[in-house]
């Protein structure tokens, strides 16, 4: 069971890692160029920006080519059962689709009525998960890897992990608020 929970974190940890890049480069222009949506209100927010977007984008890159070589270290198989350019084309999916769903997950609060920051529970924690495990169902390999299991698990474990990241990330002062 613990080996199924690691291994879940380890196939989603291109899609863990971008929010946190997002908030580490984020700052500067917001993607939605401060305009309103028609309904008055942001479309995205201040807390979505090019640079966090792109910055997440590389973050989940990195992550993922680093999984990889780490894999052929030590001689584990997940990402390595497919040939190097194929995972890059995962882990771009994974992270796009993360980053994705957490742009959509902003669209949805500010349309709810929610300020840039406030808090929406398992939107905050789903959003970015359930988009790229969608970008991801598009890989060839994604069915090998990504079983009914594991995405079951991963949906379970993310809320929690989540919180917990965000806690720490707090404490840290990288956000300004726990979640
Ligand atoms: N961030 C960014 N660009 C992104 C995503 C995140 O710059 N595309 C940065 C912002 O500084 C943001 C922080 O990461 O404030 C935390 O991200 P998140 O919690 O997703 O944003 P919130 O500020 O909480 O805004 P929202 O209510 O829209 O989720
Ligand atoms: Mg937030």
């Amino acid at each position: 069971m613990l080996w199924t929970l690691i291994k879940t974190i380890w196939l989603f940890l291109p899609a863990y890692t971008p929010n946190n890049f997002a908030v580490i480069f984020g700052g500067g222009k917001p993607i939605d160029l401060g305009k309103n949506f028609v309904d008055g209100k942001r479309i995205l927010g201040d807390g979505k920006t090019f640079r966090g977007f792109f910055g997440g984008l590389f973050g989940g890159l990195i992550t993922g080519l680093a999984q990889y070589k780490i894999e052929q270290i030590a001689g584990l198989e997940f990402f390595t059962t497919m040939p190097l350019s194929s995972a890059l084309t995962l882990f771009l999916l994974l992270s796009l689709g993360s980053l994705t769903g957490d742009l959509l997950g902003s669209f949805i609060k500010r349309r709810l009525g929610i300020e840039r920051g406030g808090k929406a529970p398992l939107l905050d924690q789903l959003d970015f998960l359930v988009v790229a495990i969608v970008f991801a169902s598009f890989h060839e390999y994604f069915s090998s890897l990504y079983t009914a299991e594991v995405i079951v698990i991963a949906l379970i474990l993310t809320p929690l992990l989540h919180k917990l990241i965000n806690v720490i990330a707090y404490l840290l002062r990288l956000k300004d608020v726990p979640w």
